[in-house]
């Protein structure tokens, strides 16, 4: 380890005994660290960012709070910032690997290595994803800084996302033979801000405050509205990167074929994407098949109640 890292370690081990516990998800626990629950390895993560993560102007941060659309956007994303460099072909890196493989998330890659040397290494533009809510990076990165990073967000109405959430847990849960957790016992959890990175109502405000402060650092989006018109957003996006489609690209229709790569038929149905791991990896907890479901806007309809309130 790095002698910066050894001292993030030491203030980790003193820090962490300090914290509120909650129930977590599946056999874990969370931890409230700076007003959002969060499992003691992205605490971590958290003060790793904090204290060694040197950002670029020209960084993209995809933020999320998990199960909003995450794989959709890495996708949308990755495919716009590179669209010269690999055709819309059979070779597109989108149809070879999972979304997640080719966006990594922040406060996972900041632990590699014992240093932040990797990620110093990457070239310019970085684009990265993270959960981490707004107030949790540090000042560096954010509007008011030179160095500030570029940041897209997506929202999803909330019930949608904890129905997606239920799911996910209950199926990586029953990979590792843990009971399952009821949709009740979940949705307490939930309604009290012990999620994943929760309160997520907290979470959603702080983007949304800081992309009324500062929208052309942090770009705000709804799953919804990306459904509902993908090209626009598609669009809207690019411009947000000072990457416009030009009009040749226009007229290739170069955002369709953008919004079919990246589409939830297309994307879910690839050999990559159906992979399941009967077993836990040491790098990933999840299976590539367990970020695609149903992909739809609505579907809280047919799990929660809503005649008890
Ligand atoms: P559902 O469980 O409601 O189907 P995340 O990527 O943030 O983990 O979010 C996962 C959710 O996004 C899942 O929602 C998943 O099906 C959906 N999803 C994944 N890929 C998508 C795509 N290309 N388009 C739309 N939704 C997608």
């Amino acid at each position: 380890l790095e002698e910066g890292y050894e001292k993030t370690n030491k203030m980790f081990d003193e820090i962490l005994p300090t914290l509120a516990k909650g129930d977590g998800w599946l056999d874990d626990q969370y931890f409230q660290y700076q007003g959002f629950w969060q499992p003691s390895i992205f605490v971590k993560g958290s003060m790793l960012i904090h204290q060694h993560f040197k950002p670029r102007p020209t960084d993209i941060i995809l933020s999320t709070s998990p199960k909003c659309g995450t794989t959709w956007l890495r996708a949308l994303i990755f495919a716009i910032i590179n669209r010269n460099s690999y055709d819309f072909g059979e070779n597109h890196p989108l149809l070879k690997s999972n979304p997640r493989d080719l966006v990594p998330l922040l406060e996972r890659l900041i632990h590699e290595g014992g240093s932040a040397s990797f990620l110093e290494s990457l070239p310019s533009p970085r684009f990265l994803s993270s959960h981490l809510p707004f107030s949790l990076f540090p000042n560096s990165l954010t509007s008011s800084s030179a160095s500030a990073c570029r940041f897209v967000y997506i929202f999803r109405d909330p019930k949608d996302a904890f129905v997606s959430m239920w799911h996910f847990m209950n199926k990586l849960g029953a990979r590792e033979g843990l009971p399952q957790l009821s949709l009740d016992d979940a949705f307490d959890l939930f309604r009290n801000g012990v999620s994943f990175y929760g309160p997520f109502w907290d979470h959603v405000l702080g983007f949304w405050k800081a992309s009324l402060e500062s929208p052309n650092k942090v770009l705000f989006l709804k799953y919804e509205d990306v459904k509902r018109e993908p090209s626009v957003h598609v669009r809207k996006i690019a411009e947000f990167l000072d990457l416009p489609f030009s009009a040749d690209e226009e007229n290739e229709g170069i955002v369709e074929k953008i919004v079919n790569l990246c589409s939830f038929e297309n994307l879910s149905n690839l050999d990559v994407n159906k992979i399941v791991r009967e077993e836990k990896t040491r790098r990933y907890f999840a299976s590539n098949s367990d970020f695609f479901r149903k992909g739809q806007v609505g579907d809280w309809i047919n799990h929660l109640d809503t005649r008890n309130g």
